[in-house]
């Protein structure tokens, strides 16, 4: 008999999402679950020690604590590989403008949208965009979701733009979420730049990024193997594919790991131009060609959809994700939670939309929000599936079908969030 930490017994669908070293799932591998009925988990150290069906760990593991789910669907904690949660205030103003017809990059164009937020969180102090943060950190924990990824990009200055990475890595040290930074100075030009936005590319180049990178190598992420992601917002209003491009060989030599906002408006080539820079993610794509989406299915990259910016800008037209999904791209889906185009915590949510509006089936959507979005963030070899040797992030359900977190819409499925095997519940 082996001795664990916690024994997790009677688990009625255990939905591992195991993709047995295989990297993301592509294509009709997306499909699979890995499902196993009446299962149980062991864990020690926060780690999985054990993962089968329930007679097969009792008989090998007693646990100096055990908990029944009681028949109960199990699945991964979600992650969320795509967020702006480091802000101060909000935009409902501007949610009411575009009730009434206002366009988001007519909004930006204008000094507000993303540059209203960059005021707002210029004057706030680390104390205070920590409070802010926190709060939805903790709906999104609440919602399953166990690791996250955050981008800067509401500074837009050297001293903002370091004070908000300087939040992010507060975030990981109180909160039990992973938490994978994002340097996106190169969200929109600055407002002093207006006139002149390739000199904002040079400061980006030249000052901020490696003072980004000099943060990290000081930084709690950099002694975990966090890696530190660079990315760019590639959009008329904001930056140009040569302008990527610029930020992209800069960010690569100092050691960042590459994604970039792609064809979320407009299609400026920024989908082909970040796959052959081999960024990690292209995020958006709902304008991506249908050449780019051979593209990315023959690459290593992985395309983030974001639906839940599509259903708060109520748009009919969604990022093709069946299409991509179909031609063999491995795919991930995001709440981008931010204040603008998608303030939505919920990755369930997310699932939900993408099933109904792109047509994942919900195999496809859990996977997409778990072990292809962790490799969308460089860890999928730690988080993103119950597996043997992985943290423990597991979330309880209450339901008996996985399939349940897609069906039913606009509540709160989770009954018990397990982080690195530590409990919390919402029940
Ligand atoms: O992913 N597109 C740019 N960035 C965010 C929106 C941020 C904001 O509006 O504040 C996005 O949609
Ligand atoms: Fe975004």
């Amino acid at each position: 008999m082996q001795q664990a930490e916690l024994v997790i017994t009677d688990i009625g669908q255990l939905v591992t999402c195991a993709a047995n070293g295989r990297g993301p799932k592509r294509g009709a591998e997306m499909r699979e679950v890995n499902l196993i009925e009446n299962a149980s988990v062991a864990i020690s150290d926060g780690i999985f020690t054990a993962v089968g069906p329930h007679q097969e760990i009792l008989d090998e593991f007693v646990g100096e604590r055990t908990f029944s789910a009681e028949g109960r669907a199990a699945c991964p904690g979600f992650v969320d590989p795509h967020t702006h949660i480091v802000y101060a205030g909000d935009r409902l103003d501007e949610f009411v403008l575009k009730l009434q017809g206002a366009e988001y990059l007519d909004i930006l164009s204008a000094g507000g949208g993303i540059l209203s937020t960059v005021k707002k969180s210029r004057e706030a102090s680390v104390d205070l965009l920590v409070d802010e943060s926190l709060a939805r950190l903790n709906k999104m924990f609440k919602a399953g979701t166990t690791t996250i990824e955050i981008k800067t990009g509401y500074g837009l200055d050297t001293k903002a733009e370091l004070k908000m990475l300087q939040v992010i890595e507060r975030l990981d040290v109180i909160h039990e979420a992973d938490i994978v930074p994002t340097f996106l100075a190169a969200h929109t030009i600055a407002p002093e730049f207006r006139n002149d936005p390739e000199a904002y590319v040079s400061l980006i180049c030249e000052e901020m990024l490696p003072a980004a990178w000099n943060w990290y190598l000081g930084s709690h992420f950099y002694q975990k193997s966090t890696p530190f992601f660079c990315d760019v917002f590639t959009e008329r209003n904001a930056f140009d594919v040569e302008q990527m491009g610029r930020i992209f060989a800069t960010a690569g030599s100092l050691g960042f790991r590459l994604k970039s906002h792609v064809d979320q408006f407009s299609n400026l080539g920024g989908s082909e131009a970040s796959i052959r820079s081999h960024a990690a993610s292209i995020d958006h794509l709902d304008a991506i060609s249908e050449r780019e989406v051979g593209i990315l299915a023959e690459s290593d990259t992985i395309g983030v959809v974001i639906p839940t910016e599509n259903f708060s800008a109520g748009k009919v037209e969604f990022a093709p994700a069946r299409r991509l999904i179909d031609k063999g791209c491995a795919v991930a889906l995001s709440t981008d939670f931010n204040p603008g185009s998608a303030p939505c915590p919920s990755m369930p949510m997310a699932m939900a939309i993408a099933s109904r509006y792109q047509r994942l089936l919900p195999s496809e959507a859990l996977n997409a929000a778990t072990i292809n979005a962790a490799h969308s963030v460089g860890l999928g070899d730690r988080f993103g599936s119950i597996e043997v040797g992985k943290a423990a992030d597991m979330l309880i359900l209450d339901c008996v079908d996985h399939r349940q977190i897609v069906y039913e819409f606009g509540g709160n499925l989770v009954l018990h969030v397990i982080k690195r095997g530590k409990f919390t519940s919402n029940g």
